[in-house]
Formats: structure tokens, sequence, C-alpha cells
């Protein structure tokens, strides 16, 4: 049901079979045991309509706390929480601030200089988490977004803004980019954002962007990189910075050289940052382990396994 608007979206109609195959597969309440209860929430979200919402400033802002009353106050902010953890952002709903793990909003700020305008624009962000840079899409002027993220606690914290927003411009599929058809040329503007290490095979990755593109597309591509590396290749050996399912990191060199043979022209680094401790950390929204603790103690240029610290770069080019 979350899904009608999309299904029936005139551009789309080819792949519209597919699209509810993958979605009816990803959705199965047998392979998600918090479904249920995370929606539970989301319905117990209160009614209220906001004043205003603004989608272009470095919080997506929805309503103001003259829109609610005492009582919706208290259970919003109570259903917000159990929404936890929230990871991308910063939101805030109303009265509510949601600090989030990951100041968004940065990698946003060394992105934005860099790209084509997104007026008139239609747009995938793939891997798009909560939503909160396809939001910023919308704001800088796309007329339409498709964000595919196959986490369900995403899915539902993107209902949460969208319950309240109410844009028809903004789509999220519960799917990761290998549910995707292929091709399906229909986006002039595509983001793969924190997504190429968790793919075992980065050409693969950036050939499946490809097949999505239409001709004068541009691609943002945004990932874990590393200096010095031979064969501009780094496979570690088990965790990296704490995470599990990191398959390789790259060097920038590697990564532009993948981009052109997978045939995409104009390539350019166009920003390199080290995550900084003010950029990914626990806050009351996110109160698990951070980067900080993914860092070794004694010298924080390190991972905790002894790797060089998250360093991401952020490639722009075009077909
Ligand atoms: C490091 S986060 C990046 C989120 C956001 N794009 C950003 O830049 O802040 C990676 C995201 O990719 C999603 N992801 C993982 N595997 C994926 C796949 N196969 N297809 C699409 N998204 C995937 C994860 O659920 C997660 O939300």
């Amino acid at each position: 049901m979350f899904f009608d608007r999309f299904y029936s979206r005139p551009e789309f109609q080819p792949w519209q079979a597919h699209f509810k195959q993958v979605i009816a597969q990803r959705t199965d309440p047998k392979r998600h045991g918090d479904l249920a209860a995370w929606l539970e929430h989301l319905n117990a979200l209160p009614e209220i309509a906001p004043s205003s919402i603004d989608l272009n400033q470095d919080t997506i802002r929805i309503g103001d706390s003259s829109d609610l009353s005492t009582q919706d106050q208290a259970q919003l902010g109570q259903v917000l929480l159990n929404l936890s953890p929230w990871r991308k952002g910063p939101f805030q709903f109303f009265d509510t601030f949601i600090d989030t793990e990951w100041r968004s909003d940065w990698k946003w700020q060394r992105l934005a200089p860099h790209i084509n305008s997104l007026h008139g624009r239609r747009v995938l962000d793939v891997g798009c988490g909560t939503g909160y840079h396809a939001w910023r899409m919308l704001g800088a002027g796309a007329t339409y977004v498709m964000g595919i993220d196959p986490s369900m606690r995403f899915l539902v914290q993107y209902l949460c803004a969208q319950k309240y927003i109410k844009s028809p411009s903004f789509d999220f599929l519960p799917i990761g980019i290998e549910d995707m058809p292929n091709p399906m040329p229909s986006f002039d503007t595509i983001f793969s954002m924190g997504v190429l290490y968790h793919r075992r095979r980065p050409l693969n990755h950036l050939l499946e962007l490809k097949s999505l593109m239409r001709p004068d597309g541009e691609l943002v591509l945004e990932t874990l990189v590393m200096d010095n590396l031979e064969d501009g290749l780094f496979t570690p050996e088990n965790r990296y910075a704490q995470m599990r399912n990191v398959w390789s990191i790259l060097s920038i060199e590697k990564i532009i050289e993948l981009l052109n043979e997978a045939g995409f022209n104009d390539t350019k680094c166009v920003n390199q940052n080290i995550t900084s401790l003010d950029e990914q950390r626990s806050t009351e929204w996110m109160t698990f382990h951070s980067l900080r603790e993914f860092l070794d103690p004694n010298d924080t240029s390190k991972t905790i396994e002894g790797y060089p610290a998250p360093k991401r770069a952020i490639f722009v080019a075009q077909i």
C-alpha cells in the first residue's frame, strides 16, 4: 500500500511488474521480525498539519513548535525515539530536533558546488539511508527522486518524514541496486554514496549505475578511499572500522580508472575528506558506538584494526 503511488507512475510502467515482485520479496514480514512493530510506531504518529516545510537548509525542517499541542509533542517525541537509532540527518520534526549520528549536511556541502544543477532533473539516490540527501535533492530543484535502500528501518524513518511532507516526488523503494531492472535508462543524475565498498565487484556496480542513466546523465559517486595502495586495492582481512561488509577500498586513481573503464567520461575527484569525530558520533538519537570507538584510542589516524582511518572522496562523472 505504501508503494501504490509509485506503481502508478507512467514512466516506470514497463518495469512495474518487476518492482512489485522484488518489493514484495524484500518486505516479506517473515524476513523482518521488527517491521510490524516499527509500522505500529509509525501509526502512532499524531496527525499534524505542518505550517511550513524546508528542504533547502542543513536541517530538514517539518513545521514548528506552534503547530502542535503539548500532548502531540509528547507523543511525537516518543514515536521518533522508538524508531531510533537515527543515523543520517539532521531533521527537525516540529519541536523535536533529531541530532543524528552523521552530520549528513556536511557531505551535501562538500558535493553541492561540484554537481550539475538538479533543477528539472530526475534523480536516483542509491543507498539513500533515511532519505536525508534525497530530500535535499528535492530542495535543490529535482522534479523527481527515487531513493533505494534495503534497510527497513530507513524505510520507516522515511515514512515518518513523508507522513508530514506528503511529497508526490520522492519514492523510497526498500530494494538494493542489484534488484533494479537492467537496463532502465531513466535518470539524469545518479548518486551512489557510501555503497561502492559494500559491493563485491566495484566495476559491476559502476556498470549497473550506468545502465540506469539517461544520455547526458551525471554520476555522483562518494566512497571510502585509501592512499599508497599497491595495485590501488585494499581488502580488509575482517572488519574495517568495525564494519563487517567492507569488501574492498580503492585508491582515487583506481576509482577514476574503473569509472573510465565503465564508459564514463570527464571523470573528476572533486573532494577528499578524512571523517572527523564531529561528523560521525554518538548522540541521544544514536546511542551505540560510533567513529570514536572505531578508531585506535592512542592514534586516531588508524582504525581499531590498525588500518588508515576512514577517508572519503567524491567523484563526478558524465555519460
Ligand atoms: C554508508 S551508508 C550511506 C548512506 C547515504 N547514502 C550517505 O551517504 O550518507 C550505506 C547505505 O547503503 C545501503 N546499502 C547497502 N547495500 C546496498 C545495496 N546493495 N543497494 C543499495 N543500498 C545498499 C545501506 O543500507 C546504507 O543505508
